[in-house]
């Protein structure tokens, strides 16, 4: 049997016992697997990497040597609640590595948009690879694959491992408890777990996170600007009843500045913050969500006031096609 093509008999997991069923199982099959040795993984935050670490958690405790790079390109609150949730409340071996200074000094300058994606990944090896060096007595590597990336990979669509291009003398034995698990049902195991909602039902987020929002050359400054724009998006949405409704929704801030006015009728040059909020069933097409005009209105208003060298809000109207989800 190919333990990479998910049996037919396979039931879903829809429910917290079936849920229950397969977290007992794969708890019993790690334990099985690694025995005493050590695991290492990169936990991004993410659906799939927390709830491997979760799992990983409960089946082995401190062998488990989760890494946590802050690449400076996550959303507003993230590195902190990965800290939150792993360190002081599951009590988890957790190295963080602050790394945004790294990273925007590779990206400073940089353009276009597949070469900033391409120093994003590689010098996340690079420093995921720094710290596994540090490590003597790592057995394993987990990941966070799940069947949709098993399926993509064998279709040639993309290649799904997500610390793939570790050197030679760094190829651990994988660890890939839900690998065989469907979106729906990885998150469905980690409502089991008891990681928090706004983990579990998280919408997508890029690898390259916040670095493909911020267009053109990565500025400090701009990247603040995304950032806190999105805050606002986020809290907005959840306020309003749209967290979970809409696929995804964010915004994103071009490399130039708009003439507007300030109240005192003096002249100012500030940046355009772009609002989007698509619905998608696997992100190859996608409509754009019909968000409440008053909403738009009072996101505006809020960025505008409350996120410094903004000056203008507009919202992208584009469905894909003819755009992409992403501006770059
Ligand atoms: P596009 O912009 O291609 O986006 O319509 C489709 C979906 O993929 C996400 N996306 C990425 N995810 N690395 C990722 O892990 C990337 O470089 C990347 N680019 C786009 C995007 O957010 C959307 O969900």
């Amino acid at each position: 049997m190919d333990p990479n093509v998910r049996p037919e008999t396979m039931e879903r997991i829809t429910t917290p016992a079936l849920a229950e069923k397969f977290i007992a199982e794969q708890v019993a099959a790690i334990k099985a697997q690694v025995k005493d040795k050590k695991v290492l993984l990169a936990l991004s935050g993410g659906v799939d990497s927390s709830v491997v670490a979760a799992l990983l958690i409960k089946a082995i405790g401190k062998n488990l040597v989760c890494v946590h790079v802050n690449h400076g390109l996550l959303r507003k609150g993230e590195p902190e609640q990965v800290i939150k949730v792993f360190r002081d409340e599951m009590d988890a071996n957790l190295i963080y590595v602050d790394a945004v200074d790294r990273f925007l000094d590779k990206l400073a300058g940089v353009k276009e948009p597949e070469t900033k994606r391409k120093i994003i990944g590689a010098e996340f090896i690079r420093v995921f690879e720094e710290e596994a060096r540090k490590l003597t007595d790592i057995a394993f590597l987990a990941q966070g694959t799940i069947y949709p990336d098993i399926l993509e990979s064998k279709d040639g669509v993309k290649a799904h491992h997500n610390v793939g291009g570790l050197p030679e003398d760094l190829k651990f034995d994988l660890v890939e408890p839900v690998k065989l698990l469907f979106k729906d049902e990885v998150r469905v195991v980690g409502k089991a777990l008891g990681l928090p909602d706004n983990m579990v039902y998280r919408q997508p987020f890029p690898g390259p996170g916040l670095g493909v929002r911020c267009v053109g050359a990565i500025t400090r400054e701009r990247l603040e600007v995304v950032r806190e724009a999105d805050a606002i998006l986020r809290e907005e949405f959840a306020k309003n009843g749209l967290q979970g409704k809409v696929w995804q929704y964010f915004t994103i801030v071009p490399d130039f500045k708009s003439v507007g006015v300030n109240e005192k009728g003096e002249r100012t040059e500030g940046y355009l913050v772009v609002l989007r909020a698509i619905n998608t069933r696997d992100a190859m097409t996608a409509t754009v969500a019909e968000v409440p005009f008053a909403l738009l209105s009072h996101i505006t208003d809020r960025i505008t006031h409350e996120v410094k060298g903004v000056n203008r809000v507009a919202f992208d109207l584009t469905p894909k096609p003819t755009g992409t989800i992403e501006w770059e």
